[in-house]
């Protein structure tokens, strides 16, 4: 599983349900990354999404009522019916959050994309609470523009 991920220098990932920023060029960036793959995340984020399901890709949302869960377009599951929902889905799989998601899948989670965005988000209410290393490391960066920077990270 890819863990796909932008956060700034404190780690505030989101906002009032919402990112705290906008960069095209990163929404760019995970279109062209996730396309042809699945996506896992947690309701809340689906709830986020402007449009959804996002074309081309598979969606599973993690809830603890999958029986509430009404809407067309993803698969719906507890963690433990993870990996019979992904049985059959495109590959790879990545990883989109929220915090509540990466924390619960981190340990399953073989490689980190982040994008490390310079804003400020004064009223962010979300964090990635995980420390990356030591248990990954970076090997790579490519910079989007002056305000997203993309890191790789491997376990
Ligand atoms: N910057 C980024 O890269 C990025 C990426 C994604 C999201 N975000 C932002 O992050 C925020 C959302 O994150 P979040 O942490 O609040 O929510 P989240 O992780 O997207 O979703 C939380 C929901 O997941 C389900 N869930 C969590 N743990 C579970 C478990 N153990 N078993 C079953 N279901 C479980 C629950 O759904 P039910 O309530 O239905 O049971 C819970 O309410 C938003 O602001 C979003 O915009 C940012």
């Amino acid at each position: 599983m890819i863990g796909v991920v932008a956060m700034n220098p404190a780690g505030c990932i989101g906002e009032a349900g919402r990112l705290p920023w906008h960069h095209p060029e990163d929404l760019q960036f995970f279109k062209r990354t996730t396309l042809g793959g699945t996506l896992v995340m947690g309701r809340v984020t689906w709830d986020s999404l402007p449009r959804r399901p996002l074309p081309g890709r598979d969606h599973v949302v993690l809830t603890r009522d999958p029986d509430a869960f009404r809407e067309e377009g993803a698969v719906a599951t507890t963690p433990e019916g993870l990996d019979a929902a992904l049985a059959g889905l495109k590959r790879p799989v990545f990883v989109i959050g929220g915090a509540q998601i990466y924390d619960l899948l981190f340990d399953r989670i073989d490689e980190f994309l982040v994008t490390r965005v310079l804003d400020e988000a004064p009223n962010g209410d979300t964090f990635f609470s995980r420390p990356l290393a030591p248990a990954f490391r970076l090997v790579s960066t490519e910079v989007l523009s002056p305000a997203c920077t993309v890191e790789r990270w491997q376990r």
